[in-house]
């Protein structure tokens, strides 16, 4: 399905990206797996994509930072001579209630959550418009669609996303560049570890499917908007969240 594509996935070294990853490269797409801190984990990802067969390299950059994401998509193209797909994953949170959070706290999710997707496509779109080809996957949440309390910070960098996904859908499409978003629901990882019991099962009960996602789950979605069977499908949001938020 993705054989001769090149992918990165950002934030790959764990949790969903990692899933993300994993899907990608077993569909075929060779997969640069970035991580900022987590080297571990990212040549852990790189070693099953490698023991199933596949093709994977470890990448370090932060991609909130502009010249690290110009550098991650440098380092691809030179290594693998083109670039299919961008995945933009990485995240984080800093919850807090407005009236107590930091503006540290409000820059750092700014600039993980939606500068780092700036600077990502930004980067890549050189090699996809010179390809005439190219997929780019911003991965938001349901925060973003509907808004979570606690989590303005991290809800404005969501929902920034799902402007920035409609935006340049309709800014390269010419180019044949497609452009989409994947809004998960909860998917238990480290990013979700903090929340309690109480919360986890407060959010069951609101998911008619009454689960948390698996991480594959969402990896399905993104590998589906990747693949020339989405080909004609840009500037959408796809949830995956058992239903949480119906748009
Ligand atoms: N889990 C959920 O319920 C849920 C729901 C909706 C949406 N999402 C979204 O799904 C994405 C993945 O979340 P997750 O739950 O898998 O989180 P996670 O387990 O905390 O993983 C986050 C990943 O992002 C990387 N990362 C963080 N900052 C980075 C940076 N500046 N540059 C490069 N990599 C960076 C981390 O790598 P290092 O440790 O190496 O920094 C890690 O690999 C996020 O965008 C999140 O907002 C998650």
């Amino acid at each position: 399905m993705l054989e001769g594509k090149i992918a990165i996935v950002t934030g790959a070294s764990r949790g969903i990206g990692a899933a993300i990853a994993i899907d990608l490269a077993a569909h075929g797409a060779a997969v640069v797996v970035n991580h900022r801190d987590s080297a571990a984990g990212a040549d852990e990802v790189v070693k099953t994509i490698c023991d199933a067969g596949g093709t994977a390299v470890a990448l370090q950059a932060d991609v909130s930072l502009l010249a690290d994401a110009q550098r991650l998509v440098k380092e691809t193209v030179d290594r693998f001579g083109r670039l299919d797909i961008v995945v933009n994953n990485a995240g984080t949170t800093r919850d807090m209630l407005l009236l107590m959070m930091s503006e540290d706290d409000w820059d750092v999710v700014l600039r993980t959550n939606l500068k780092s997707a700036y600077n990502c496509s930004k980067a890549a779109l050189r090699p996809m418009f010179k390809q005439r080809y190219g997929r780019i996957i911003n991965i938001t949440s349901v925060s973003g669609l509907a808004g979570q309390a606690g989590q303005s910070n991290y809800s404005a960098s969501k929902a920034g996303l799902i402007g920035f996904t409609k935006a340049l859908a309709k800014e390269v499409g010419a180019r044949n560049v497609t452009v989409n978003a994947v809004a998960p629901g909860f998917v238990p990882t480290v990013l979700t570890s903090a929340l309690t019991e109480e919360q986890k099962n407060a959010a069951i009960a609101l998911t008619p499917l009454g689960r948390f996602a698996k991480p594959e789950e969402i990896a399905y979605a993104v590998t589906f908007l990747a693949s020339d069977r989405a080909g004609f499908i840009t500037g959408q949001v796809l949830s995956v969240d058992g239903g949480l938020v119906m748009q």
